[in-house]
Formats: C-alpha cells, sequence, structure tokens
C-alpha cells in the first residue's frame, strides 16, 4: 500500500448549493504524487473513516489535489464531517491518487457521460481532452441549475452538452441515444448514480459495444456483500486457514485474526482490497471488476466477495 501523506486544507469554495469545492496542499508546499485523469484519492477522517472522492485535476507536478464534495444526507457521515467540521488550515492524512476509471487518450473519439457529482472525473478527463487536441463529447445531466457544479466553465465549451432536468419538461436524459448515436470505435465513459450507470451499462449492451470500450465508475456500492454462509480461506503466504462464518466478510475475518490487508472504502468501490486468488471461486459483489474479469477469478475484492466454493486460497 502507498504511504499516507499528510496534506492542509488550503481552500473551501462553494461549487453548488449541496456541494463544496475542497482544495488539499502539502503543508511545506511543492508537488503532489502525480494524477491521471479519472482517480481518486481517500481522505482518513476522525474515528477510522475514510472516504474516496474523484481528483477535479489530473497532472504530473500537480502543487494542489482539488476535489467535490456533495453533502449527502443519508451518507454514512463522511460528507457530513467534510462539511460540518473540515475547516482551512486542518490537516488530513489522504491515501495517494488510485485509478480505476483510466481514460484512453489514443481513443479516435471519446464520448463522456456525466450524472450530478459524477462530473468530478469526467470534467478531469474533458480536460486532459482538450489539453491533447483530441475529439470529444461530453454530456452532463443534473437535476437543477442549483445542484449543478462547474455550469460556469462548462457551458462555455462547444461540445458539452448540459441537461437540466427541472427544466427539460419531463423529458428524460436519452442515455441509451447518446451512447447507441456514438462512433462504433468511441471510448464512452460514465460516471453518476447507479441507476444511471446501469442504464449506461444496458445501453452498451444494446448497441452491441465492445465491454472494453465502455468505462463506468461507481461511487456507491452497487451490490449487498457476500455474507450468507460459510466457507474456508487459506492463505499461501501465511499458510494459515480460517473460517469466514455466515454474517462476516473475509476483510473482516482477516482484521480479527490480525492479518494485515489494504483496504479502504469496505464496499468494493475502490479496488484497495484487491487480492489475488490462487484457487477457487469467488462470489464477486464489487462495482470495479469488468465480466471478464470476474470470470477470470484471478482476483477478487476481499472487503465484499466472498466464496462460490467452499475453500478459497488467496495470495496472503
Ligand atoms: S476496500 Fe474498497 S474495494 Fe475493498
Amino acid at each position: 500500500m502507498s504511504a499516507k501523506i499528510e496534506l492542509v486544507l488550503t481552500c473551501i469554495r462553494l461549487g453548488s448549493r449541496n456541494t463544496n469545492l475542497y482544495r488539499f496542499e502539502r503543508p511545506e508546499g511543492g508537488s503532489l504524487p502525480p494524477v491521471a485523469p479519472g482517480a481518486h484519492i481517500s481522505l482518513h477522517l476522525p474515528g477510522g473513516m475514510e472516504r474516496q472522492y474523484s481528483l477535479l485535476h489530473a497532472g504530473e507536478n500537480l502543487k494542489a489535489y482539488d476535489i467535490a464534495v456533495k453533502r449527502e444526507e443519508d451518507s454514512r457521515g463522511g460528507s457530513r464531517w467534510i462539511h460540518d467540521r473540515l475547516r482551512v488550515g486542518m490537516r488530513l492524512q489522504v491515501s495517494p491518487p488510485r485509478n480505476h476509471f483510466p481514460l484512453d487518450e489514443g481513443a479516435a473519439f471519446s464520448l463522456l457521460i456525466a450524472g450530478g457529482i459524477g462530473i468530478t472525473p469526467i470534467y478531469a478527463m474533458a480536460h486532459r481532452l482538450r489539453d491533447l487536441g483530441r475529439p470529444f463529447e461530453l454530456h452532463y445531466t443534473v437535476r437543477s441549475r442549483s445542484d449543478a457544479i462547474l455550469l460556469d466553465e462548462l457551458s462555455q465549451w462547444e461540445n458539452v452538452t448540459i441537461r437540466i432536468g427541472e427544466e427539460s419538461a419531463g423529458a428524460p436524459f436519452a442515455l441509451a441515444r447518446i451512447v447507441g448515436d456514438a462512433p462504433a470505435d468511441a471510448h464512452i465513459y460514465c460516471c453518476g448514480p447507479n441507476g444511471m450507470l446501469e442504464a449506461f451499462e444496458e445501453a452498451g449492451r444494446a448497441s452491441s459495444r465492445s465491454a472494453d470500450h465502455m468505462h463506468v465508475e461507481y461511487f456507491e456500492a452497487r451490490f449487498e456483500a457476500a455474507t450468507d454462509h460459510q466457507f474456508t480461506i487459506e492463505l499461501a503466504r501465511s499458510q494459515t486457514e480460517l473460517v469466514v462464518p455466515a454474517g462476516k466478510t473475509i476483510l473482516e475475518v482477516l482484521r480479527d485474526a490480525g492479518i494485515f490487508v489494504s483496504y479502504s472504502c469496505s464496499e468494493g468501490v475502490c479496488g484497495a482490497c484487491e487480492t489475488t486468488v490462487i484457487s477457487g471461486i469467488p462470489d464477486h459483489r464489487d462495482s470495479i471488476l469488468s465480466e471478464e474479469e470476474r470470470q477470470a477469478n484471478a482476483t477478487m475484492m476481499v472487503c465484499c466477495s466472498g466464496a462460490k466454493s467452499d475453500k478459497l486460497v488467496l495470495d496472503l
């Protein structure tokens, strides 16, 4: 696991009625680890909370990380703490950028689709494609103007279509048509609420898109953790066998046994706990692995996935 870095919050700006933009820098100044478009960082908050946020800007030599945090009233507490308690000058431990939503910069055409706060990684991608002079279109849908972030800037771009839901006279966001109309060799990216992402994946299948040209980033857990029955895990490196009882995840059993494993979100969306599977058949419940990767059963997210076989042998 990459070492955490301590960053100081240097600026808070209002992004929309319920979203703030936060800027973090090194306390002593200087460059931060490089960021690829689509990457996120993990903030380590009080009480053991960790939350992942996509970075608004990518680059090799950034002096600041910018994120957007929407206040979620039904959240597990992370966004509320950030909005209510985090203030300029406070320091946080931050895990360096990770990226499960990489941009294919060589694509002949890129179609970017964002719903609500899902604009954050998409915005970084759009900037990168503009800088490279690559052809792309961006479709950004939000419920209302007061919910939208980055609206002033994006509305100036000629290849950006912004749909404001409450100004659309009830017409739904034409996701299937937008995906269907894209060039056959386009790489298509979508980030937004789970329902939108599922519709996006369905639109890709309906228009016979190659799965490796369809890219999604889930912010929320897509499936329940697999905790409905007992199975055994064998840890090949430490030559240990453990029982995972019904009601517990592999990660919980590993932590109870004092075995170190990297993790962050604990709900299958960040990829921090990805573990190599030596044998056995996982019951994949994460929101990261592609269908092909699930079929291959070479790795699994131990925070949420379980076992279809009686035993899993893991490279731990
Ligand atoms: S800890 Fe985030 S995917 Fe497992």
